[in-house]
């Protein structure tokens, strides 16, 4: 039997409209003026919006970060925040871990996502080192619907690439039509100026972003871009933090690079005062160093004149969608081992807040516009990661991931009340207005009144096409 959800407004990103959607099976059937029929399931969205499923481009589940830890949240709970988030579908960085092929890296994250995610889901397939041979299985994973690759210009001695592998790696993305994503930092600099706090007995929390200042992002954004330029090849700046990285991007897409860009909540409504003033002595008292773990992310948190210009460049369409970079570890015990900032388990939750933070701190306000909104959080990162129009739009023939969300319900961040596997919030107290009510997964409602129900199915694992690159 059909569902009529009717008295809302649906919003894309060329325009708002009242409307009804019919959903038939798995996908929608109509969107209209349309009048219930004799026995269909009616849902009233009176004074809400319907919005296509949340596109989450950057999240790391279950990620195996080193001996004795694995982030907070694993399949089960991260896929079940996101969709109390208003989140359906999440692009995960499946890990090709050291000595791993990228194909057993592919085949490890199928087995922890396959039959325990509640949301659907799709891979990246990220490096942690480069090998030539990679090269030749890289049509494999393409067609297996693995369209993003990620390499990592930061974590020095671990993860980091050199210039050399990026531009192969480069040569071999592009003859087969994928993108890949860069996280930008300057490792090599930034290793040795975290050697030099600590040899000062520099320990604290607060030198993380110190010892990594946004000038190493516009660095490697920069030369990424002349890589890319060289091979001739499309990549895309995994959660910018700075407003300069976008200066960067701008200029390279001016000369014809196709260079994208992507954002996260945490660098459009924090910044880093979070990490406290700078502590005498090079070690913060307790209360300070324990906040300041709560925002130990890289890239860090960047001075506060970055807010307003990121959301300028996201409503301009320089920003070209929003990832959270979920990556969560709990405050008490899993952030609170380390003894150094260099050991401090790395990364933040966030995929459960990403709307709501940004209709709040976004729309409210009037920095982007609800249609622009939906562009960045949905339909951009469906178009460029080959999922759209499958995903990422309320549309005939779409599948039915669809988000009633009430623009105007006023609520304060609460991590009791939210679903993830971490012991907190960074963003505790914050009173935000917009709110995810009622969410739809291919048709099924998996969430009521902000709530996940209760035995949700297992989600699908969607295999993507090649990418749209002309997103704006
Ligand atoms: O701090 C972060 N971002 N941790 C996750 C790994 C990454 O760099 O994306
Ligand atoms: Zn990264
Ligand atoms: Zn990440």
């Amino acid at each position: 039997m059909s569902i009529l959800i009717s008295g809302g407004t649906v919003v894309t990103p060329s325009g708002s409209r009242a409307a009804s959607v019919r959903i038939d099976g798995e996908t929608v059937a109509e969107v209209g003026d349309l009048a219930p029929r004799p026995g269909e399931q009616v849902v009233d969205a009176a004074g809400c919006l319907i919005l296509p499923g949340g596109i989450d481009s950057h999240t790391h589940l279950e990620l195996d970060c080193g001996p004795g830890l694995m982030t907070a949240d694993d399949w089960v709970t991260g896929t079940r925040s996101a969709l109390a988030g208003g989140t359906t579908l999440m692009v995960d960085f499946a890990t090709q871990f050291h000595g791993e092929s990228p194909t057993e890296g592919l085949a490890h994250w199928h087995r922890l996502a396959d039959g325990r995610a509640v949301s659907d889901y799709a891979f990246h397939l990220a490096f942690t080192e480069w090998k030539p041979e990679f090269v030749d299985e890289l049509p494999a994973l393409v067609e297996a619907g693995v369209t993003s690759f990620k390499m990592y210009m930061g974590y020095y001695g671990s993860m980091m690439v050199t210039d050399d592998q990026i531009l192969q790696a480069l040569r071999a993305t592009r003859e087969l039509g994928v993108t890949v994503g860069f996280h930008c930092e300057n490792g090599t600099v930034i290793a040795a100026r975290v050697a030099e706090e600590l040899a000062a007995g520099h320990t604290a929390s607060w030198y993380h972003q110190h010892t990594r200042p946004e000038e190493s992002e516009w660095e490697a954004a920069y030369r990424l871009g002349f890589i890319a330029q060289t091979a001739d090849a499309p990549v895309y700046v995994v959660h910018v933090s700075s407003a300069g990285t976008l200066d960067v991007v701008k200029d390279y897409r001016a000369r014809g690079v196709r260079y994208a860009a992507e954002t996260c909540p945490q660098y459009l409504v924090a910044d880093n005062s979070e990490y406290g003033p700078e502590p005498v002595g090079g070690v913060a008292d307790p209360a300070a160093e324990k906040h300041a773990r709560k925002f130990m992310m890289s890239p860090p948190l960047r001075d506060a004149s970055n807010n307003d210009r990121l959301w300028r460049l996201l409503a301009d369409g320089d920003l070209h969608f929003v990832g959270t970079d979920h990556c969560s570890f709990t405050l008490e015990e899993q952030k609170a081992r380390a003894t150094a900032f260099n050991k401090v388990a790395n990364g933040a939750p966030g995929i459960e807040l990403r709307l709501p933070l940004l209709w709040s701190y976004g729309v409210v306000p009037g920095k982007i516009t609800p249609e622009r909104f939906v562009a960045v959080t949905a339909e951009n990162a469906a178009r460029y990661f080959g999922l759209f129009p499958r995903k990422g739009v309320v549309a005939a023939g779409s599948d039915a991931d669809l988000v009633i969300f009430d623009p105007n319900r006023t609520w304060t961040v609460r991590h009791d009340a939210m679903h993830d596997g971490t012991d907190y919030s960074q963003y505790e107290g914050r009173e935000l207005t917009g709110k995810v009510r009622d969410v739809f997964l291919r048709g099924r409602l998996v969430v009521t009144d902000g709530e996940p129900l209760p035995d949700l199915p297992p989600g699908r694992y969607i295999p993507r096409g090649l990418p749209d690159l002309e997103v704006r």
